[in-house]
């Protein structure tokens, strides 16, 4: 396929030292690096309805509409972080594809933690932190596959070399570069963190969602919590083993609270 407009400038002298890399066992078998695009979930999504194959990766140095959950913008500037969509086309029922927003969550705070060697936790669902402070963020939306096999598009969005953030989310965001003090070979973290994807993938296809799901909870800083999610306020006690947090309400009833529904 083909970019369609000005703006969407494919280099496929992008993140050489990575392209040869790929693909990976089940991730990049295709590999689309762009310069700039409206949004990395965008160009993904129109590769799937095109057939694109499991494990397709679009990556962009910058978006023109960068999108995060519930409706919001994602902003970033542009060459200094990570911007990231991946198609999976899963053999699972459509009702499960939301598990691979908290297993990208996983393979996200992982890599983070390992490459930076910063202390990260998860907050629910999918919001990766370094202290209070969101570093990474990961939005699923669904994509119109060829009609056989339901498909899912997971971006991820790692906050790396940026330093200042808009006054509207400056004490809630941080970098990897803030919070290391000094600026990290994005190229680098971007093959650490699609081979994490990679292993993860396998390990949800082979053996399903328990295993990325008791990771999530190692790295939970919501379990035990006070939280008020999707209309349902109460003390976080588990994430069961379909993907939904528990919660105890006040009136003493447990609610299970999806993992996001698909957007
Ligand atoms: C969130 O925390 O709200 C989710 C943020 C997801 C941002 C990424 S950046 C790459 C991909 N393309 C987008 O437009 N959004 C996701």
């Amino acid at each position: 396929m083909h970019p369609t407009s000005a703006e969407e400038t494919l280099d496929r002298s992008l993140y050489p030292r990575l392209a040869a890399r790929l693909p990976l066992a089940m991730i990049g078998r295709a590999f689309y690096p762009f310069r700039s695009l409206s949004s990395t979930q965008d160009f993904a999504k129109r590769l799937a309805a095109d057939g694109a194959p499991d494990g397709t990766v679009v990556v962009a140095d910058s978006q023109t509409h960068g999108r995060g959950r519930l409706g919001r913008s994602w902003f970033a500037e542009p060459g200094m972080n990570l911007l990231i969509s991946v198609l999976f086309r899963p053999a699972v029922p459509f009702a499960r594809l939301p598990q691979l927003s908290l297993v990208a969550a996983v393979a996200s705070a992982e890599t983070i933690r390992d490459l930076a060697g910063l202390d990260v936790g998860i907050r629910w669902p999918n919001d990766v932190l370094v202290g209070e402070r969101k570093v990474a963020g990961i939005l699923a939306e669904s994509a119109s596959g060829d009609g056989e096999v339901a498909c899912v598009v997971v971006g991820i969005g790692v906050n790396v070399n940026q330093t200042g953030f808009p006054e509207e989310i400056r004490t809630r965001a941080t970098s990897l570069a803030i919070e290391t003090g000094g600026p990290l070979d994005r190229e680098g973290l971007l093959g650490a963190l699609l081979e994490s994807l990679d292993r993860w993938y396998q390990i949800f296809l082979e053996s399903g969602f328990l295993p990325p799901r008791a990771a999530w909870r190692r790295f939970s800083v919501t379990l035990g919590q006070e939280v008020n999610t999707s209309g349902v306020t109460g003390t976080a006690l588990d994430m069961d083993e379909e993907g939904a947090l528990v919660v105890l309400t006040e009136s003493g009833s447990k609610v299970r609270v999806l993992c996001g529904e698909l957007q």
